[in-house]
Protein backbone atom coordinates (compact mmCIF):
# COMPACT_ATOMS: atom_id res chain seq x y z
CA UNK A 1 0.00 0.00 0.00
CA UNK A 2 1.19 3.83 -0.51
CA UNK A 3 0.98 5.83 2.22
CA UNK A 4 0.11 8.99 -0.30
CA UNK A 5 -2.32 6.59 -2.04
CA UNK A 6 -3.81 5.42 1.32
CA UNK A 7 -4.45 9.03 2.88
CA UNK A 8 -7.02 9.81 -0.03
CA UNK A 9 -9.15 7.03 0.98
CA UNK A 10 -11.76 7.00 3.81
CA UNK A 11 -13.22 4.58 5.97
CA UNK A 12 -16.30 3.06 4.80
CA UNK A 13 -18.04 2.71 8.33
CA UNK A 14 -17.64 5.99 9.61
CA UNK A 15 -15.70 8.45 7.16
CA UNK A 16 -12.70 8.97 8.84
CA UNK A 17 -9.15 9.15 7.56
CA UNK A 18 -7.41 5.82 7.00
CA UNK A 19 -3.66 4.79 7.15
CA UNK A 20 -1.88 1.66 6.23
CA UNK A 21 0.66 -0.15 8.99
CA UNK A 22 1.90 -2.51 6.08
CA UNK A 23 -0.60 -5.20 6.96
CA UNK A 24 -3.58 -3.41 7.45
CA UNK A 25 -5.45 -0.60 6.91
CA UNK A 26 -7.27 1.28 9.92
CA UNK A 27 -9.01 4.47 11.25
CA UNK A 28 -8.66 5.91 14.36
CA UNK A 29 -12.33 4.94 15.44
CA UNK A 30 -11.18 1.23 15.55
CA UNK A 31 -12.22 0.37 12.23
CA UNK A 32 -9.65 -2.21 10.34
CA UNK A 33 -9.34 -3.90 7.10
CA UNK A 34 -7.17 -6.34 6.29
CA UNK A 35 -4.84 -6.12 3.23
CA UNK A 36 -4.87 -9.15 1.32
CA UNK A 37 -1.67 -11.46 0.54
CA UNK A 38 -2.28 -10.40 -3.20
CA UNK A 39 -1.60 -6.65 -2.09
CA UNK A 40 -5.01 -5.03 -2.01
CA UNK A 41 -7.59 -3.58 0.40
CA UNK A 42 -11.40 -4.43 0.32
CA UNK A 43 -13.39 -1.40 1.48
CA UNK A 44 -16.91 -3.27 0.43
CA UNK A 45 -19.67 -1.25 3.36
CA UNK A 46 -23.33 -2.31 4.01
CA UNK A 47 -24.62 -4.94 2.56
CA UNK A 48 -21.68 -5.49 -0.64
CA UNK A 49 -22.30 -8.72 -2.13
CA UNK A 50 -25.05 -7.74 -4.54
CA UNK A 51 -22.90 -7.04 -7.70
CA UNK A 52 -20.44 -9.45 -8.24
CA UNK A 53 -18.21 -7.74 -11.00
CA UNK A 54 -15.72 -9.61 -13.39
CA UNK A 55 -14.76 -12.98 -12.68
CA UNK A 56 -11.23 -14.45 -12.20
CA UNK A 57 -11.71 -16.34 -15.95
CA UNK A 58 -13.25 -12.66 -17.53
CA UNK A 59 -9.99 -10.40 -15.84
CA UNK A 60 -7.75 -13.55 -17.06
CA UNK A 61 -9.36 -12.74 -20.39
CA UNK A 62 -8.93 -9.20 -20.23
CA UNK A 63 -5.04 -9.50 -19.26
CA UNK A 64 -4.46 -11.35 -22.36
CA UNK A 65 -6.26 -9.64 -24.55
CA UNK A 66 -4.94 -6.09 -23.10
CA UNK A 67 -1.22 -7.31 -22.98
CA UNK A 68 -1.33 -8.15 -26.60
CA UNK A 69 -1.15 -4.63 -26.95
CA UNK A 70 -4.66 -4.29 -29.38
CA UNK A 71 -6.14 -1.61 -27.03
CA UNK A 72 -2.38 0.34 -26.41
CA UNK A 73 -3.84 3.36 -28.32
CA UNK A 74 -6.78 3.53 -26.19
CA UNK A 75 -4.45 3.55 -22.87
CA UNK A 76 -2.52 6.19 -24.48
CA UNK A 77 -5.64 8.35 -25.37
CA UNK A 78 -6.50 8.03 -21.58
CA UNK A 79 -3.06 8.91 -20.49
CA UNK A 80 -2.56 11.91 -22.27
CA UNK A 81 -5.43 13.78 -20.20
CA UNK A 82 -3.24 12.93 -16.81
CA UNK A 83 -0.03 14.12 -18.00
CA UNK A 84 1.32 16.40 -14.71
CA UNK A 85 -1.70 15.16 -12.68
CA UNK A 86 -0.61 13.88 -8.96
CA UNK A 87 -3.80 11.53 -7.80
CA UNK A 88 -5.81 9.53 -10.29
CA UNK A 89 -8.71 7.19 -9.07
CA UNK A 90 -9.95 4.95 -11.78
CA UNK A 91 -13.31 3.92 -10.97
CA UNK A 92 -13.74 -0.34 -12.32
CA UNK A 93 -10.35 -0.65 -12.98
CA UNK A 94 -9.93 -4.06 -14.18
CA UNK A 95 -6.43 -5.30 -14.47
CA UNK A 96 -5.31 -1.96 -13.75
CA UNK A 97 -3.85 -1.51 -17.11
CA UNK A 98 -5.01 1.37 -17.69
CA UNK A 99 -4.04 3.13 -14.65
CA UNK A 100 -0.49 1.95 -15.20
CA UNK A 101 -0.36 3.84 -18.08
CA UNK A 102 -1.84 7.28 -16.91
CA UNK A 103 0.65 7.17 -13.81
CA UNK A 104 3.49 6.78 -16.03
CA UNK A 105 2.36 9.60 -18.09
CA UNK A 106 1.67 11.27 -15.23
CA UNK A 107 5.23 11.56 -13.55
CA UNK A 108 7.15 9.73 -11.16
CA UNK A 109 5.46 11.79 -7.84
CA UNK A 110 2.17 10.17 -8.53
CA UNK A 111 0.06 8.10 -7.04
CA UNK A 112 -3.18 6.00 -7.96
CA UNK A 113 -6.12 4.46 -6.96
CA UNK A 114 -7.73 1.28 -8.75
CA UNK A 115 -11.20 0.95 -7.79
CA UNK A 116 -12.98 -2.05 -8.28
CA UNK A 117 -15.74 -4.42 -7.04
CA UNK A 118 -14.21 -7.62 -8.36
CA UNK A 119 -11.71 -9.42 -5.76
CA UNK A 120 -10.32 -10.74 -8.98
CA UNK A 121 -9.54 -7.83 -10.86
CA UNK A 122 -8.59 -6.03 -7.69
CA UNK A 123 -5.66 -9.17 -6.89
CA UNK A 124 -4.27 -8.34 -10.39
CA UNK A 125 -4.46 -4.11 -10.45
CA UNK A 126 -2.51 -4.68 -7.50
CA UNK A 127 0.80 -5.63 -9.30
CA UNK A 128 -0.30 -3.78 -12.59
CA UNK A 129 1.93 -0.37 -11.11
CA UNK A 130 3.94 0.08 -8.10
CA UNK A 131 2.32 3.34 -7.23
CA UNK A 132 -1.50 1.36 -7.67
CA UNK A 133 -2.86 1.01 -4.55
CA UNK A 134 -5.80 -1.49 -5.23
CA UNK A 135 -9.46 -0.94 -3.54
CA UNK A 136 -12.48 -3.19 -3.39
CA UNK A 137 -15.37 -1.36 -3.19
CA UNK A 138 -19.06 -0.92 -4.73
CA UNK A 139 -19.44 2.41 -7.02
CA UNK A 140 -23.09 2.48 -6.47
CA UNK A 141 -22.68 1.53 -2.95
CA UNK A 142 -20.02 4.37 -1.85
CA UNK A 143 -16.52 5.56 -3.01
CA UNK A 144 -14.02 5.19 0.08
CA UNK A 145 -12.17 8.30 -1.56
CA UNK A 146 -11.93 11.54 0.33
CA UNK A 147 -13.85 14.52 -0.86
CA UNK A 148 -12.06 16.83 -3.38
CA UNK A 149 -9.01 14.87 -3.13
CA UNK A 150 -7.71 13.35 -6.11
CA UNK A 151 -7.10 15.37 -9.67
CA UNK A 152 -8.23 12.94 -12.34
CA UNK A 153 -11.29 10.13 -11.85
CA UNK A 154 -11.10 7.16 -14.86
CA UNK A 155 -14.06 5.94 -16.49
CA UNK A 156 -12.82 3.10 -18.76
CA UNK A 157 -15.48 1.19 -20.09
CA UNK A 158 -16.98 0.81 -16.51
CA UNK A 159 -20.26 1.88 -14.73
CA UNK A 160 -20.44 5.86 -13.47
CA UNK A 161 -21.42 7.47 -10.57
CA UNK A 162 -21.92 11.11 -11.25
CA UNK A 163 -22.57 12.43 -7.86
CA UNK A 164 -19.56 10.57 -5.90
CA UNK A 165 -17.46 10.83 -8.80
CA UNK A 166 -18.05 14.80 -8.44
CA UNK A 167 -17.83 14.68 -4.85
CA UNK A 168 -14.00 13.45 -4.95
CA UNK A 169 -12.48 15.34 -7.60
CA UNK A 170 -10.44 18.36 -7.00
CA UNK A 171 -12.23 21.61 -7.55
CA UNK A 172 -10.68 22.02 -10.73
CA UNK A 173 -10.20 17.95 -11.57
CA UNK A 174 -10.96 16.46 -14.28
CA UNK A 175 -13.05 13.11 -15.41
CA UNK A 176 -11.89 11.20 -18.47
CA UNK A 177 -14.49 8.75 -19.48
CA UNK A 178 -13.91 6.04 -22.55
CA UNK A 179 -17.11 4.69 -23.95
CA UNK A 180 -17.23 2.10 -26.92
CA UNK A 181 -19.31 3.53 -30.23
CA UNK A 182 -21.65 1.10 -31.47
CA UNK A 183 -19.28 0.31 -33.98
CA UNK A 184 -16.72 -1.13 -31.17
CA UNK A 185 -16.00 -4.64 -32.43
CA UNK A 186 -19.15 -4.68 -34.49
CA UNK A 187 -17.62 -7.47 -36.70
CA UNK A 188 -17.42 -9.58 -33.61
CA UNK A 189 -21.06 -8.97 -32.88
CA UNK A 190 -22.33 -9.75 -36.27
CA UNK A 191 -20.11 -12.87 -36.40
CA UNK A 192 -21.26 -14.66 -32.89
CA UNK A 193 -23.87 -13.46 -31.79
CA UNK A 194 -22.72 -10.94 -28.98
CA UNK A 195 -24.64 -8.31 -26.73
CA UNK A 196 -24.88 -5.27 -28.60
CA UNK A 197 -23.60 -1.78 -27.79
CA UNK A 198 -26.76 0.29 -26.27
CA UNK A 199 -27.33 3.13 -29.01
CA UNK A 200 -28.22 5.67 -26.14
CA UNK A 201 -25.12 5.46 -24.11
CA UNK A 202 -23.77 8.26 -25.45
CA UNK A 203 -26.96 10.29 -24.77
CA UNK A 204 -27.30 8.40 -21.34
CA UNK A 205 -23.73 9.65 -20.43
CA UNK A 206 -24.39 12.72 -21.18
CA UNK A 207 -27.55 13.19 -19.41
CA UNK A 208 -26.24 11.54 -16.31
CA UNK A 209 -23.31 14.04 -16.32
CA UNK A 210 -25.26 17.13 -17.41
CA UNK A 211 -25.03 19.89 -14.19
CA UNK A 212 -22.01 17.80 -12.27
CA UNK A 213 -19.44 18.10 -15.31
CA UNK A 214 -18.71 19.90 -18.71
CA UNK A 215 -17.14 18.75 -21.68
CA UNK A 216 -13.68 20.27 -22.58
CA UNK A 217 -12.89 17.97 -24.82
CA UNK A 218 -14.28 14.63 -27.00
CA UNK A 219 -12.00 12.65 -29.22
CA UNK A 220 -13.06 9.71 -31.64
CA UNK A 221 -10.59 7.15 -31.68
CA UNK A 222 -11.40 4.13 -34.23
CA UNK A 223 -8.86 2.04 -35.65
CA UNK A 224 -8.93 -1.29 -37.01
CA UNK A 225 -6.83 -4.64 -35.48
CA UNK A 226 -6.32 -8.12 -36.88
CA UNK A 227 -7.35 -11.09 -34.59
CA UNK A 228 -6.60 -14.49 -34.77
CA UNK A 229 -8.65 -17.23 -32.67
CA UNK A 230 -7.47 -17.02 -29.40
CA UNK A 231 -7.93 -12.83 -29.50
CA UNK A 232 -11.44 -13.24 -30.41
CA UNK A 233 -11.71 -15.72 -27.63
CA UNK A 234 -10.25 -13.29 -25.04
CA UNK A 235 -11.07 -9.93 -26.51
CA UNK A 236 -15.25 -11.66 -26.42
CA UNK A 237 -14.32 -13.49 -22.82
CA UNK A 238 -13.12 -10.48 -21.26
CA UNK A 239 -17.33 -8.42 -22.25
CA UNK A 240 -20.50 -9.03 -21.28
CA UNK A 241 -21.48 -11.75 -23.53
CA UNK A 242 -19.14 -14.05 -21.59
CA UNK A 243 -22.15 -14.15 -19.06
CA UNK A 244 -24.68 -14.96 -22.13
CA UNK A 245 -22.54 -17.82 -23.51
CA UNK A 246 -21.38 -20.56 -22.42
CA UNK A 247 -17.28 -20.97 -22.67
CA UNK A 248 -18.04 -24.22 -24.42
CA UNK A 249 -20.58 -22.88 -26.49
CA UNK A 250 -18.12 -19.43 -27.29
CA UNK A 251 -15.12 -21.45 -28.30
CA UNK A 252 -17.64 -23.45 -31.00
CA UNK A 253 -18.47 -20.76 -32.45
CA UNK A 254 -15.08 -18.80 -32.39
CA UNK A 255 -13.14 -21.55 -33.71
CA UNK A 256 -15.48 -21.80 -37.21
CA UNK A 257 -15.33 -17.93 -37.57
CA UNK A 258 -12.21 -17.28 -40.72
CA UNK A 259 -9.17 -15.90 -39.56
CA UNK A 260 -7.33 -13.26 -39.53
CA UNK A 261 -10.50 -11.08 -38.84
CA UNK A 262 -9.97 -7.83 -39.58
CA UNK A 263 -12.41 -5.86 -36.31
CA UNK A 264 -13.16 -2.37 -35.75
CA UNK A 265 -12.16 -0.70 -32.18
CA UNK A 266 -14.86 2.42 -32.00
CA UNK A 267 -14.55 4.25 -28.42
CA UNK A 268 -14.79 7.84 -27.60
CA UNK A 269 -13.00 9.37 -25.00
CA UNK A 270 -14.69 12.22 -23.50
CA UNK A 271 -12.54 14.79 -20.55
CA UNK A 272 -14.71 16.87 -18.08
CA UNK A 273 -13.94 19.57 -16.13
CA UNK A 274 -15.76 19.31 -12.84
CA UNK A 275 -18.45 21.91 -12.31
CA UNK A 276 -18.30 24.09 -9.16
CA UNK A 277 -21.94 23.76 -8.09
CA UNK A 278 -24.22 20.96 -8.67
CA UNK A 279 -27.32 20.23 -10.02
CA UNK A 280 -29.20 17.42 -9.17
CA UNK A 281 -31.83 17.92 -12.23
CA UNK A 282 -30.71 15.10 -14.01
CA UNK A 283 -30.30 12.25 -11.18
C1 LIG B 1 -15.73 -3.80 -18.75
S1 LIG B 1 -14.69 -3.90 -17.34
C2 LIG B 1 -13.49 -2.58 -17.63
C3 LIG B 1 -12.21 -2.75 -16.85
C4 LIG B 1 -11.09 -1.76 -17.22
N1 LIG B 1 -11.49 -0.39 -17.00
C5 LIG B 1 -10.68 -1.96 -18.66
O1 LIG B 1 -11.20 -1.27 -19.54
O2 LIG B 1 -9.84 -2.83 -18.91
C6 LIG B 1 -15.72 -3.20 -16.07
C7 LIG B 1 -15.12 -3.32 -14.68
O3 LIG B 1 -16.00 -2.67 -13.75
C8 LIG B 1 -16.12 -3.48 -12.61
N2 LIG B 1 -17.40 -3.16 -11.96
C9 LIG B 1 -18.64 -3.54 -12.35
N3 LIG B 1 -19.57 -3.06 -11.49
C10 LIG B 1 -18.89 -2.37 -10.54
C11 LIG B 1 -19.29 -1.64 -9.37
N4 LIG B 1 -20.57 -1.56 -9.03
N5 LIG B 1 -18.33 -1.06 -8.61
C12 LIG B 1 -17.01 -1.15 -8.97
N6 LIG B 1 -16.58 -1.81 -10.07
C13 LIG B 1 -17.50 -2.41 -10.83
C14 LIG B 1 -16.00 -4.91 -13.13
O4 LIG B 1 -15.62 -5.83 -12.12
C15 LIG B 1 -14.95 -4.74 -14.23
O5 LIG B 1 -13.64 -4.95 -13.74
ZN1 LIG C 1 -13.89 4.03 10.77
Amino acid sequence: MNDDAVALLMCPHCGADLESDGTQVLCDRGHTFDVARQGYVSLLSGSGGKIVGDSTEMVAAREQFLDGGYYDRLMDAVADACVDTRTVLDIGAGTGHYLARALDRAGATSVGIGLDVSKAAARRAARAHPRITSVVADVWNHVPVRTESVDVVLSVFSPRNAAEIHRVLTPGGRLVVLTPTDRHLVELVDDLGLVRVDENKTRRLGDTLAGRFEREQRTAVTYPISLGHDEVAAVVGMGPSARHVSADDLRTRVEAMPTPREVTVSVTVGVYARAAATSTAAE
